[in-house]
């Protein structure tokens, strides 16, 4: 088994490398004057099982196609089976038209790395379960809840917790996180605008007052869903909310919205590399997922249950 990294998350490969006690494997990514990426393997891959750890986040394109070449030169280097490892997978959220004339981008990425040569898929809390269906490989979907709930019962544990959605989408997420926190119970953030221009309104569906919230979302990118949830909730007479969510996206003024947002503390994984103003941020707390990677890893390529992590 060999582990090979693009240099999206350098640090989380190397995490997962070590997990495994395996040495990462001798590659370089280049770019042309152009900024054409050119991807060189320094050791020999022939009928290997190779893992290519590359979530495709920021900057999108560029890690999105390290990824592709990466899987291309792996394939003409005659690996035996390449396994696309993509904790954050970028393009998720345009996973169906929102209107017409207007693609499927989450459709056409899987078919991208598909065609690039990947026989098997690996990510992490993927936007919506259903995109495994778009690819026609073996893809396997982890769930960050189960480090995440570790987390909570050792800082929040002692504290009348409920759990809490920011949107309807998301009920099924903080359902399964509720039930591995004894069945906390479950709040739900309804955000509506009743007429087109008028600002969202917030409604809660559950009672928070004098409740420890924990919000759970898959990806925070601007940070408006959450700092809104965690102010309407707050008014409700929370007595605290802490976001745990998965991707930290975390574009523009993001990191600076939460510092200064009513969220007592925002949890993060490492699916992404944090920027270093998230580094730096004191309300912002990074969890690693890479033993969990590791270990599914390691149980792919001993063909055995990866399910089974998460009973
Ligand atoms: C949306 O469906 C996602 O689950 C997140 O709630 C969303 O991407 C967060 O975006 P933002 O942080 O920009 O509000």
């Amino acid at each position: 088994m060999k582990i090979m990294s693009g240099n999206s998350n350098l640090p989380l490969a190397r995490a997962i490398a070590g997990y495994l006690e395996l040495p990462l494997t001798d590659a370089a990514v280049r770019r042309f004057a152009d900024e054409e990426i050119f991807v060189e393997i320094h050791e020999n891959v022939r009928g290997e099982d190779v893992f290519i750890v590359q979530p495709t986040s920021y900057p999108v394109n560029d890690n999105l196609m390290e990824l592709l070449i990466g899987i291309d030169a792996l394939r003409r280097a005659s690996a035996k089976r390449i396994t696309a490892v993509v904790p954050y997978f970028g393009y998720a959220r345009q996973d169906r038209k929102p209107g017409p004339r207007t693609p499927i981008s989450a459709k056409l990425v899987a078919n991208l790395i598909t065609e690039a040569g990947a026989d098997r898929v690996l990510c992490v809390d993927l936007h919506a379960g259903q995109i495994q269906g778009f690819f026609d490989i073996p893809t396997d979907n982890l769930f960050a809840a189960p480090v995440m709930a570790a987390d909570i019962q050792a800082r929040y544990g002692d504290q009348s917790l409920m759990v809490v959605s920011p949107d309807v989408g998301g009920v099924v997420r903080a359902r399964a996180l509720a039930k591995r926190l004894d069945n906390a119970p479950l709040a739900i953030v309804d955000k509506r605008r009743d007429r087109p221009g008028q600002s969202e309104v917030m409604n809660i569906i559950g009672d928070v007052k004098g409740r420890a919230c924990i919000l759970i979302d898959d990806i925070i990118d601007s940070g408006g869903t959450l700092c809104n949830a965690a102010q309407a909730l707050m008014d409700e007479g929370a007595t605290s909310v802490t976001a745990y969510i998965t991707h930290g996206v975390l574009s523009g003024a993001a990191v600076s919205r939460v510092t200064n947002s009513a969220l007592k503390e925002l949890v993060i994984t490492d699916s992404i590399q944090a920027t270093e103003a998230a580094q730096q941020s004191d309300k912002i707390r990074i969890l690693t997922i890479a033993p969990l990677i590791g270990e599914a890893i390691r149980r792919i390529a001993d063909e055995s249950s990866v399910s089974s992590l998460f009973d």
